[in-house]
């Protein structure tokens, strides 16, 4: 089995102030240090597009890397309020987050506008965080595999399954963001080791070296006991990414 690199992604959302997010970097600046692990984990900081310059400076002479939250599944054109990849490349925007599910279901984007999204991603240089995960009541009523497996093909029929060796699928069921209701480590890995499996029919090898992270109320208290899990390999953070104490312990958990 593959060593994998553990990743830990901040997803600030609609957060944070020019005012907020210079201090928030900088705590979280101070705090990662080669002692206490920065370099064994990967940390990659999505942000809203207005900062991604300010962020970038500010991240310079450090490891932690650049993302954002969302891109258009267009190259350019006449598509009022939309971001495109090339906008992001020449923010030196490194990974972004695709199919989130307030994306989906606020926004209404359909697991085809995902796929579409991520194929478009996946033709550049920017590595793609593909979300999946299922409600509420399709976990209650048994759908969480089906749901999760519809999500996934439809990238993998538009895409195929190449570009997921340069991707991240983050699991995140919409139940547990910002619920507070964390899936538990065994409920996260069961879905994680389901996700490998459904790639490992395309291709052992990209199932293998993918990373899945996990998302939904990791917290500073519970993300040691999910990370430990096989095939968890880090985490998706909203809420404590945005106090820098609880983002550093959530990145430390990973070792
Ligand atoms: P949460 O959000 O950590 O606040 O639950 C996670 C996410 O939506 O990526």
């Amino acid at each position: 089995m593959t060593q994998r690199r553990p990743l830990v992604a901040a997803n600030w959302k609609m957060n944070g102030t020019l005012a907020s997010v210079r201090s928030l970097i900088s705590g979280i600046k101070n705090g990662l240090t080669k002692e206490n692990g920065a370099g064994d984990t990967e940390y990659v900081i999505c942000v809203p597009y207005v900062y991604l310059q300010e962020v970038r400076d500010l991240l310079q002479d450090t490891d932690i890397v650049l993302g954002t939250q969302n891109v258009s599944e267009h190259e350019h054109g006449a598509y009022t309020g939309e971001i495109s990849i090339e906008m992001l490349q020449d923010y030196g925007c490194q990974y972004v987050i695709v199919g989130h599910s307030e994306r989906r279901n606020i926004y209404n984007e359909s697991d085809k506008i995902v796929a579409d999204k991520f194929a478009r991603v996946s033709k550049s240089n920017i590595v793609p965080i593909l979300c999946v995960g299922e409600q509420l009541q399709e976990r209650e009523a048994g759908l969480t595999e089906e749901v999760v497996a519809r999500q996934l093909n439809e990238v993998i029929n538009k895409a195929g399954v190449a570009p997921f060796a340069n991707a991240v699928i983050a699991y995140e069921p919409v139940w547990a963001i910002g619920t507070g209701m964390t899936a538990t480590p065994d409920q996260a890995e069961e879905v994680h080791g389901f996700i490998r499996l459904q790639l490992a029919r395309h291709d052992d090898s990209i199932a293998d070296k993918i990373r899945i992270i996990y998302g939904g109320s990791v917290k500073a208290d519970n993300a040691k006991d999910l990370f430990l899990k096989v095939d968890i390999d880090g985490g998706l953070i909203g809420g404590a990414s945005l106090l820098a104490q609880d983002f550093l312990t959530i990145c430390q958990s990973t070792r």
